[in-house]
């Protein structure tokens, strides 16, 4: 008999999470919730709450846009996590996290979070290719070329694109 034994069915993977800092959620991040909501039976995209580090929005204000922009996939819900992620998957019965690697410089660090996050509770990360289009796209670098007055419409659903010209529009009226 063969020493290679026919992998034993795990439970089918049902619900994955998308997490991330979402400051604002751009098209690249939609690109990967779009896709994972294509896999997965249930999708929760899940915005850290980070209170270390004051974003241009509220955590209340990423949860509306990604709302807003899960529209059309009936199956992906947003939330918000504190705490570790591995605990938010345990507490929610999340079998994987989904993450999109943009380049290689991405996966150093996404490869410690993952491995981290398979010790600490056995949960199992999957890396998805961002799409080449997003391959560049960060929330960092929309925000910077933005406040210098960049285009990055396309690089944001309207409502997110509305929402950061508005806030960029308050923060140069008030800066304080
Ligand atoms: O969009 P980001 O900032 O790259 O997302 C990073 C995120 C939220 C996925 C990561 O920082 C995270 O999972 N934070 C929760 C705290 C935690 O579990 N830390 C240990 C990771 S091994």
């Amino acid at each position: 008999m063969s020493e290679r034994r026919a992998a034993k069915p795990g439970p089918r993977m049902t619900h994955a999470v998308c997490p991330g800092s979402f400051d604002p959620p751009t098209l690249g991040h939609l690109d990967i919730v779009g896709r994972a909501a294509g896999l997965f039976g249930r999708v929760t995209v899940a915005v850290l709450i980070n209170p270390a580090k004051q974003g241009m929005f509220t955590i209340e204000e990423r949860l509306e846009l990604l709302r807003d922009a899960a529209g059309p996939w009936p199956n992906v819900d947003v939330d918000s996590f504190g705490g570790l992620l591995v605990d938010y998957c345990a507490s929610h019965d999340i079998q994987a996290i989904v993450k999109g690697l943009r380049a290689v410089s991405d996966f150093d660090y996404e490869l410690q979070m993952a491995q981290m996050n398979k010790g600490l509770s056995g949960v199992d990360t999957l890396f998805m290719p961002t799409s080449p289009a997003f391959s560049f796209l960060s929330s960092s670098l929309v925000k910077q070329v933005a406040t210098y007055g960049g285009d990055v419409s396309g690089h944001l659903s309207p409502a997110v694109h509305a929402a950061l010209l508005e806030r960029l529009d308050e923060l140069r009226a008030d800066p304080f």
